[in-house]
């Protein structure tokens, strides 16, 4: 037995018991005639003692000789602590030891293996396995853990079904790129890792499965983010005769009891609000709400008077920032710069301070008076001791522009409290987008979510106004869902492939067997897939998902501990007909 309880367990009423502990060696603080070392589990830490009076000489001297991260098994007595520790769970305690193996020697781990450690991400990449003995990492393993139980338990008892569908597939069109592998057995020919399980859910539903979900990896050859990983997870999940409603029902209600399970936060309805208003007001699709500075837009109030740079812009738009008059002007300089900075790509802001006798002082107070300046207030919501700060120029530009700072302002003034928690549900956004690389329209979604009742034939005329049965669940200004209605008839969707710009014989060899089984009765069927490692990340109060992944990959897609990806053997590359065998 190499343990009667773990090292987070032991308390005063223990005391006088003989234990047995095995762990890790977390650190020992050596007095010549006493030794303490803390010994470390998973489940927490037990402090260890030999000393001279109690502890045979030969004992002492292998105690000294521990390292950190030394495997231990220890045999003792629980004995009452003389200088109590209330910050440690066992800090009432330690163990007198009576018996001390040493199981597995450790070279000196290259971080320190604290919460707080020196190491720096890289190499905490590299040896993963030690940064995984770190409380917090191992917290949110843990963290992760409970949110994928809450997740199955509750789709279980909802009736739904999971149903593993296959990784080697050929491409499914998400917006990215895929991760292809070479078949050996049909020379030069690839499977592709699927980006979502889309096209399997959807044929689950043909099938009858009728409400199917399934927690599952998905491929993504795309830029890295701290939200965005190569392979990532999703709680994936599919409905068949149903309606917007009832799936957006569901799925709030899976996150409601996500958040009172996990969070301990009862939430009543999630707000909804349409695409386009999230973009008006927020300039973004995936408005943190959990503070207010949403959008006023100045062109009836800012432009046709002297000031040429608004009478030019598209959109003059502004945010109240709450008691940001008290910045000094160096403040306001800098923010400037931030906003002019390339990732952000401002030309530059304008300013009107709100004071607290109710006059304002604008940077371009040459161009507007008083009243002018009071307009500005009223419409961004302003209030005395705020700051007004606008931006101009092409809409959609600008719309982003001040979607960056008003993150960038509330981050600094603390408004993004990780335990507050804001959902919301962003509706019917646009069918298409325009890609100004390839010049034309993509499904912003995917080619599979159905126009909105009665504008299918918008698309022939006004393609870029066609709205779609689709929807996003954001929760604190981060996408963490998206789902829609499916187009569940062949003709439907052959006339989308068509407007996508898909010949008939590229939709056939591509999509074939999804309109081949739209023929066999196919149900009206939508869902919807959260991103698992978003979600728990969220719910964990943090946003880098990373930290909610055991083995991650860097910002280069490179896991750095098996050092993947790695060039194959030659002999494997003339297997795959990836290399040109010189010899046939
Ligand atoms: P979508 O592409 O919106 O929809 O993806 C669903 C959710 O997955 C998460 N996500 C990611 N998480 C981490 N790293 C990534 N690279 C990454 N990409 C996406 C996001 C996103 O909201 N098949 C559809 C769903 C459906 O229509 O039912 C789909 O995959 O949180």
């Amino acid at each position: 037995m190499y343990r009667s309880h773990n090292c987070g367990e032991l308390r005063a009423s223990h005391i006088n018991t003989e234990v047995t502990l095995s762990g890790w060696v977390q650190k020992s603080r050596n007095k010549g005639f006493i030794i303490w070392v803390d010994l470390r589990d998973r489940y927490g830490m037990t402090q260890l003692v030999f000393d001279e009076e109690r502890t045979p000489k030969e004992m002492m001297k292998r105690a000294e000789d521990l390292g950190r991260e030394f495997v231990v098994q220890v045999k003792g007595k629980v004995i009452e602590r003389a200088s109590k520790n209330p910050n440690m769970p066992t800090g009432d305690i330690e163990i007198l030891v009576s018996e001390l193996t040493i199981l597995n020697k450790s070279k000196l781990p290259p971080f320190t293996i604290e919460d707080d450690t020196d190491g720096g991400e890289e190499l905490r990449m590299k040896y993963r396995y030690l940064d995984i003995r770190r409380n917090p990492v191992r917290e949110n393993l843990i963290f992760r853990h409970k949110v994928t139980q809450e997740v199955r338990n509750y789709l279980s008892q909802d009736g739904f079904i999971e149903v593993e569908t296959p990784y080697l597939i050929k491409s499914t069109p998400e917006g990215a790129r895929d991760f292809v592998v070479p078949s050996r057995m049909n020379a030069g020919q690839f499977y592709a890792l699927p980006q979502s399980p889309q096209t399997f859910k959807q044929l689950l539903m043909v099938g009858g499965m009728d409400k199917y979900f399934q927690i599952v990896k998905c491929f993504r050859d795309e830029d890295l983010r701290a939200d965005r990983q190569p392979e990532f997870t999703q709680i994936d999940c599919e409905m068949a005769f149903i309606d917007q409603e009832d799936i957006l029902n569901t799925f709030e209600g899976l996150t409601r009891h996500l958040l009172k399970e996990v969070n301990g936060v009862e939430y009543e309805k999630f707000p909804r609000m349409l695409y386009d208003d999230a973009m008006r007001l927020y300039g973004n699709d995936k408005p943190d709400i959990r503070f207010g500075m949403a959008f006023g837009e100045l062109n009836a109030v800012a432009q046709h008077k002297e000031f040429g740079v608004f009478n030019a812009a598209e959109l003059v738009v502004g945010i109240a920032v709450p008691g940001g008059n008290s910045y000094t002007r160096k403040e306001i300089d800098k923010l400037i710069d931030w906003v002019r900075r390339p990732q952000v790509g401002a030309l530059g802001m304008i300013y009107s301070r709100c004071n607290d006798d109710g006059s304002f002082k604008s940077s371009v107070d040459k161009f507007y008076d008083q009243d002018d300046l009071a307009k500005w207030a009223e419409v961004t919501g302003a209030k005395a001791g705020d700051l007004v700060c606008v931006l101009s120029g092409n809409a959609n530009k600008v719309r982003a522009q001040l979607s960056a700072l008003r993150m960038e302002l509330a981050e600094r003034l603390g408004l993004r409290d990780p335990k507050v928690f804001a959902p919301l549900w962003v509706m019917d956004f646009p069918l298409l987008e325009w890609d100004e690389d390839s010049e034309r329209f993509h499904a912003m979604h995917h080619p599979f979510t159905s126009p909105k009742p009665g504008q299918l034939e918008l698309l022939k005329t006004n393609p870029g106004d066609v709205k779609a049965n689709a929807y996003d669940l954001v929760l604190n200004g981060n996408e963490i869902g998206g789902g829609s209605i499916r187009i569940h008839d062949k003709e439907t969707q052959a006339l989308m492939f068509e407007y996508l710009g898909f010949t008939p014989e590229e939709a056939e060899a591509q999509f074939g067997f999804l309109m081949d089984a739209f023929q066999y009765g196919a149900p009206p069927h939508g869902g919807l897939a959260f991103g698992l490692d978003r979600l728990v990340a969220i719910l964990g109060g943090q946003e880098t998902i990373r930290d909610f992944i055991a083995f991650p990959k860097n910002n280069n897609g490179r896991d750095v501990m098996i050092d993947a990806p790695a060039p194959i053997d030659d002999q494997q590359l003339t297997e795959l007909s990836l290399k040109l065998n010189l010899k046939s």
